[in-house]
């Protein structure tokens, strides 16, 4: 017995060498002390020996295993520091670094710029509405009073896709489409991309427009002037003034162009407004009396007003962009200027 005491302790201590991290200890405990161990089978052997050895061997095999688990012990404490010494170190980090911020997205100025007509048309009391923008001549120019060889094709460029099919030049056909759907009193804008052959610092060969349709009974020029002040001032500042000068479009009569006194320098005279203290903003007319007859609204006894804004004008003035094709560079320095 004795002897395989020994023999046990020699080996243990020869593997106990060995062994350094924690779980290569627990390995080696549970071979020598756990449930099915070393040491429970020797105990086994116990029940043969003289009844009056049994005391003597046990408390020899006792000690030693007593022994044993403190050295473990021991063992395990210095292993378990060290392995925390090691996985602090490797996970160092130096916090006089400077921080990684989260990058946060912002709000494109004209998406900015829409969802602000959005805002004040709506609280207006008008519908927003959107359509095609692959547009059938027919809505395009002809329901609006601009037949085929009509010389004001020419007021706008226009992407053809068939003789039939354009891309369309401005948001206009929506007011065809909505009279032809809708009863009057109508009230609706209609924002969307529009398509024309133009390409320099203030012209894009895609833009965006927001056309603005009014049809009931008894409507005029006044109607269309206090709703377009009415949304400068919302949209500008609360001196805003506007002016009408004639104009013409085939679908309005009268037709207007619409400039507002300069959000820049007041009305003064500056860089964006070329001196002249106004700035034009969009074009806007007293629905054509054809056109309504042509949607099949009766001209005689209903009236209405339209109007067009470029909603990347608005933007440029809004935030003094002088060049139109910045808004669709994606040039992450000009759009963090707007978050
Ligand atoms: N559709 C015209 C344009 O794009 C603008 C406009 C709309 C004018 C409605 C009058 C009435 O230039």
């Amino acid at each position: 017995m004795q002897e395989t005491i020994d023999k046990i302790t020699r080996s243990f201590n020869a593997e106990l060498e060995k062994a350094s991290s924690v779980a290569e200890l627990n390995e080696l405990r549970v071979r020598y002390l756990g449930k099915n161990g070393v040491f429970t089978e020797v105990m086994k052997s116990l029940k043969d020996i003289a009844k009056e050895d049994k005391p003597f061997f046990g408390k020899l095999l006792n000690d030693a295993r007593v022994k044993i688990e403190e050295v473990l012990q021991e063992k395990d404490k210095t292993a378990a520091k060290e392995e925390q010494r090691a996985r602090l170190l490797a996970e160092r980090i130096d916090i006089t670094l400077p921080g990684v911020s989260a990058e946060a997205g912002s709000i494109h100025p004209l998406s900015k710029v829409k969802a602000e007509f959005a805002e004040i048309f709506t609280s207006l009391g008008f519908e927003i509405k959107e359509g095609p923008e692959v547009e059938l001549d027919f809505f395009n120019f002809q329901l609006l009073n601009i037949p085929k060889d009509h010389p004001a094709r020419d007021m706008q460029d226009t992407f053809y896709i068939t003789d039939d099919v354009v891309l369309r030049t401005h948001t206009s056909p929506m007011q065809a489409r909505v009279m032809l759907e809708q009863k009057p009193p109508i009230r609706v804008i209609i924002p969307g991309k529009v398509y024309r052959v133009d390409d320099d610092a203030s012209h894009s060969p895609m833009f965006q427009q927001i056309e603005g349709l009014v049809v009931d009974k008894n409507i005029s020029l006044c109607d269309l002037k206090g709703c377009l002040e009415t949304v400068c001032k919302k949209l500008f500042s609360s001196k805003t003034k506007i002016r009408f000068r004639p104009s013409f479009f085939p679908f309005t009569e009268p037709s207007v162009e619409v400039d507002c006194s300069c959000p820049l320098c007041g009305g003064k005279g500056c860089r964006i407004c070329k001196g002249t203290g106004w700035i034009e903003i969009l074009g806007a007319g007293i629905l054509n009396p054809k056109v309504l007859d042509n949607c099949g609204i009766d001209s005689s006894v209903y009236s209405g007003f339209a109007f067009g804004v470029g909603m990347e004008r608005v933007a440029m003035i809004r935030y003094g962009i002088p060049d139109i094709r910045i808004f669709f560079e994606n040039d992450i320095r000009f759009l963090k200027q707007y978050k």
